[in-house]
């Protein structure tokens, strides 16, 4: 039997219902704060996450799934040649120079390193810059869809997983800097996870500084390691030359008594950080969105500045972190852009749901009839009724003429319809069917005209 590829999965119904009304609430919400969609492929040049992602980092450096996008071979390359000349001939265009480039052509011979995105802000802020969208102003980008990374496979984490994610960015000019778009994009978050249903979540909340504080602090750390650092995961050792922020990453419980003694970057923000931080702050607290400080909180890519967060939920386990985020303030820049300020987050999609799992029961909508067909020739009857009611937006289950009434009758309690409508040919005669509610076994014959009516009043 061919199984589905570890560390991916099938998403199946009932579940696929609660994805879909989480995405719809979603989508409902993104709305109302003026989000507007962005889909960017799912795989792109290796080159953007390595430069984007950061090459210290444990997606880049352990997680990505790469491949060396394979040049075309001679072979390929005559066969395509011999179809170019083919075409031309038969088009009478035979062109010896579009036909020397063609075979030429060096995007035909190149190999290209490619990677199935990991996470999505790097292709958003490449698209950012390849459209060119700073004349928009600020851009409000949400995107929903796939992610990959070679990760341990366990309860919440998977190598094929879901990111809802959303991105601010802008010129500096249009006010994307501001402390008020972090603050708006928490407040967002806080409403988003409350409209779906996400009771105890905690907003984990620290500021990683800028570009000038982290000259300052990688130096105190370095300091601070080197007496240490013989004891740490040859992972630490690593990054305590090449990147000692990436430190705080570490998951191997002995390091952790050393980690906690580690100078914290909030001891090495500058005035301008600090005060952008405690402003972030002041408005979550008169929008009432409740945070704690963690200053242990770096987040595990390289591109993060000022405001960084993590959402958690204690339902979660290991895996608690629904979501994360923050600014960015320098990542348009590294990838050869304009000076474009940024913060965003991403959701776990597939956390969400597993968070939300205990109360799926009230999202899904069961059918609203089972339509049975009594007896030869009542399948088209059956088809037109099914047809009619489905105009009114009711969820209807057709069965089949061929089933004994004690077959159908089963087959709508399975499904959980709410009625069942017999369909015989007296019924089609008066033009009046039996209706009858199956949690309360009452029955009574309805017009078809007033069918809908009568089912929908229910809901
Ligand atoms: P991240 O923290 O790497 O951030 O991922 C965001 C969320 O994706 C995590 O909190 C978690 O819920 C989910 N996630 C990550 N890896 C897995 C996995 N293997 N299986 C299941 N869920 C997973 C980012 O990706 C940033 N791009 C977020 C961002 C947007 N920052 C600014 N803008």
């Amino acid at each position: 039997m061919i199984k589905a590829v570890r560390g991916t999965r099938d998403l199946l119904p009932p579940d696929t219902a609660l994805w879909n009304f989480v995405e719809d609430t979603v989508r409902e919400v993104f709305r109302v704060y003026n989000f507007q969609e962005i889909r960017t492929p799912i795989f792109e040049a290796t080159e953007l996450f390595a430069r984007g992602v950061g090459e210290e980092t444990d997606i880049v450096a352990k997680e990505m799934f790469t491949w060396e996008d394979r040049a075309r071979t001679w072979m390929d390359q005559l066969a395509g040649f011999e179809e170019a000349v083919k075409r031309a001939r038969q088009d009478h265009s035979l062109d010896n120079v579009k036909l020397y480039e063609e075979f030429f052509a060096p995007s035909s011979y190149k190999g290209q390193s490619l990677t199935l995105r990991p996470e999505n802000t790097a292709g958003i802020v490449r698209a950012y810059i390849e459209h060119k969208m700073w004349d928009r102003g600020l851009n409000k980008f949400f995107s929903i869809g796939p992610m990959f990374r070679r990760e341990r496979p366990q309860k919440g984490r998977y190598r094929q997983f879901y990111q809802i994610d959303a991105e601010v960015i802008g010129p500096p000019s249009s006010g994307s800097e501001s402390p008020a778009r972090d603050a708006e994009i928490l407040e967002l978050v806080a409403t988003l996870l409350d409209r779906v249903g996400i009771k105890g979540w905690t907003l984990q909340l620290n500021s990683v500084g800028c570009a000038n504080d982290r000259v300052k602090f990688n130096e105190a750390l370095r300091k601070a390691l080197e007496p240490v650092v013989g004891k740490m995961c040859a992972d630490c050792q690593r990054r305590a030359v090449t990147n000692p922020l990436r430190v705080f990453d570490c998951k191997v419980p002995e390091d952790q008594p050393i980690i906690e003694k580690l100078p914290r970057i909030s001891q090495f923000l500058d005035e301008g950080c600090r005060k952008h931080f405690e402003e972030v702050q002041a408005i979550l607290k008169v929008v009432g969105v409740p945070y704690i400080i963690n200053d242990r909180l770096v987040r595990g890519l390289d591109y993060y500045t000022r405001t960084a967060f993590e959402f958690t939920h204690g339902a979660l386990g290991a895996q608690n972190a629904i979501l994360g985020g923050g600014r960015y303030d320098g990542l348009s820049e590294a990838l050869g852009g304009p000076a474009a300020p940024g913060i965003g987050f991403a959701i776990g999609e597939d956390r969400l749901v597993l968070s939300l799992a205990a109360t799926a029961e009230s999202v899904i909508r069961k059918p609203d009839v089972y339509i049975a067909p009594l007896g030869a020739g009542m399948n088209g009857e059956a088809a037109r009724l099914a047809r009619e009611l489905r105009r009114h937006n009711l969820v209807v289950e057709l069965g089949d003429e061929a089933f004994r009434l004690k077959k159908s009758f089963e087959a709508a309690d399975k499904i959980g319809a709410r009625y069942i409508l017999i369909v015989g040919e007296n019924e089609v005669k008066a033009d009046a069917f039996a209706l009858k509610h199956l949690a309360s076994g009452e029955q009574v014959t309805v017009p078809r005209g007033e069918l809908a009516e009568r089912i929908a009043k229910e809901h």
